[in-house]
């Protein structure tokens, strides 16, 4: 189960990189076709917050297994602040923000909206483990690879 939700996690973010552009498009575009964008766009990312904080607990790298032996500081260990930090705190901030732009949205104030995303996927572009990552925290492009 555990590769599952990583392999979820890890394509979702696919999904949500996708929505996001499209929403910028609409937003800025003023199509009322954001509302339903920004709809499944939430869904997406309230999901990714599920699986982010199961992993985040209790994945393989999570807090309930604590610290390994050779990391004796959090916060001087690039890897675990990375996990136990710095990613988690950059994507609750986003995943807000598309949740304040899916309220704009309903109520077509589409210029908010897309300043909303638009740092939501700045955000969010900064903290994915990209593959180019240093200190081990990259991940592969796609699940699996
Ligand atoms: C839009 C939001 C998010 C995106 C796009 C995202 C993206 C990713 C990606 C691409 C990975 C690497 C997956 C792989 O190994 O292939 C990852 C790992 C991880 N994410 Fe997220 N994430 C998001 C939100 C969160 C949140 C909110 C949390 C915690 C509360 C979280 C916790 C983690 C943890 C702990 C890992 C490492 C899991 C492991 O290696 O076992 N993520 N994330």
């Amino acid at each position: 189960m555990e590769t599952g939700m990583l392999h979820l996690h890890s394509l979702l973010r696919w999904v949500i990189l996708l929505l996001l552009l499209l929403g910028l498009i609409q937003a800025f575009g003023k199509k009322e076709s954001i509302k339903s964008t920004s709809l499944w766009l939430m869904i997406a990312a309230h999901t990714m917050l599920l699986i982010g904080i199961y992993q985040w607990v209790a994945g393989r790298y999570g807090i309930l297994n604590g610290l390994p032996e050779n990391v004796p500081s959090l916060m001087k260990d690039s890897f675990y602040r990375f996990y136990w930090v710095e990613h988690p705190l950059l994507m609750v901030v986003a995943i807000t923000l598309i949740t304040l732009a899916r309220g704009k949205a309903k109520l077509l104030n589409f210029k908010n909206t897309g300043w909303l995303l638009l740092i939501a996927l700045i955000f969010i572009l900064v903290a994915v483990p990209w593959p180019f990552r240093e200190a081990g925290a990259g991940r592969a492009w796609f699940p699996g690879m």
